[in-house]
């Protein structure tokens, strides 16, 4: 094999470029011609592929986003629309290619590789929602982002005694509200896996006021609830005055915190590494301290465990 394959999908999150960086370069070393495919798979099944060079990948280590673009194409679940991209991989020869995304991404890497072409998932997203590996390339840089907006609006918050809402993204899993809600030393954190107890919230708030406590944050996973409505009950039932703030897209923004940097590098090679011994349908998992390496369909199986009981009962941070 000489030719390999790199490309991005999904949701973009910092660190994605750092694993670009380390699959080019790695792939070099390793006397492979590296490939970038463009924005995901549509570039894949359009044929936006690229030769790349290791200067195409110089100083992208400390940038957010990724270099090569991202999509999301709902047809590449259709075997016709797979079909187009195997065919340009294989007009190409490139015979083996990395895919960096969350499980969407995993699901259409397994796709391909069932149709014989060599193919290794990375775990990149900001959501933390991979169970086959213990964080995702992206979790923690946004997770910074997140717990530094929590600051600022706790500097606003409690210089007019008032009560803040923020959502704060992952889909379906509340990690990144987790860890932000105990890292900004939030009150309440509401999440997919505590569920929302809208009562005991309400009462705990009220707590905090007649306390006499000058702020509380509430720290709620996108789509869960509406938080311009819960911010008003709160306001009737508690007397906090209350703002709520959808964090958005900023979460996604930036450049990768240190550890995402090396968890990308250290992926990225990894994932070079299994192409060259033969091996494809694996995604690539963080085990502690060991890289590891799980059959895609097994990595889609597994579930996510809850990582802190303490903070799991209805919404009320213990
Ligand atoms: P993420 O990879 O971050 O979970 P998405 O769920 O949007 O993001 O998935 C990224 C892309 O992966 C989708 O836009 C689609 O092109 C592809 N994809 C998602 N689910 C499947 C599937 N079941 N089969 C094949 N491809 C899929
Ligand atoms: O998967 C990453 C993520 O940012 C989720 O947290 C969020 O639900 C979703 O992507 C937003 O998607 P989009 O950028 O397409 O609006």
């Amino acid at each position: 094999m000489t030719k390999i394959a790199v490309m991005t999908s999904g949701g973009d999150a910092p660190g994605m470029n750092a694993a670009i960086r380390a699959v080019v370069r790695s792939g070099l070393h390793y006397g492979f011609e590296v490939y970038g495919v463009f924005f995901g798979y549509k570039g894949l099944v359009e044929g936006n592929i690229r030769k790349l060079n290791r200067y195409d990948v110089s100083r992208i280590i400390k940038r957010g986003g990724t270099v090569l673009g991202s999509a999301r194409l709902p047809e590449f679940k259709e075997e016709k629309v797979q079909q187009q991209a195997v065919n340009h991989l294989k007009e190409l020869e490139i015979e083996g290619l990395i895919v960096i995304g969350g499980d969407g991404t995993y699901r259409g890497a397994l796709s391909l590789h069932e149709m014989g072409i060599p193919t290794i998932g990375l775990p990149g997203t900001i959501d933390n929602d991979i169970a086959s590996t213990d964080y995702t390339i992206g979790f923690y840089s946004a997770l910074q982002t997140v717990v530094e907006s929590i600051d600022r609006l706790r500097d606003t918050s409690m210089s007019h005694k008032r009560c803040s809402v923020v959502e704060v993204m992952g889909r379906s899993c509340g990690d990144l509200s987790l860890y932000a809600g105990i890292a900004g030393g939030s009150e309440f954190i509401i999440t997919p896996e505590t569920g929302f107890g809208k009562k005991i919230t309400l009462e705990g708030i009220k707590e905090s006021y007649d306390s006499g406590k000058r702020h509380a944050i509430v720290v709620v996973t996108e789509k869960m609830i509406d938080i311009e409505a819960f911010s008003k009950e709160i306001e009737d039932y508690t007397g906090y005055e209350t703002r709520a703030t959808i964090l958005g897209h900023v979460q996604r923004g930036g450049d990768p915190v240190a550890f995402d940097r090396v968890l990308a590098t250290e992926m990225g090679e990894f994932a070079v590494e299994l192409i060259k011994e033969g091996k494809s349908g694996k995604a690539v998992g963080l085990d502690g301290k060991k890289l590891v390496a799980y059959e895609i369909e097994e990595a889609l199986k597994q579930k996510i465990e809850i990582p802190n009981k303490r903070y799991g009962i209805v919404g009320r941070l213990k």
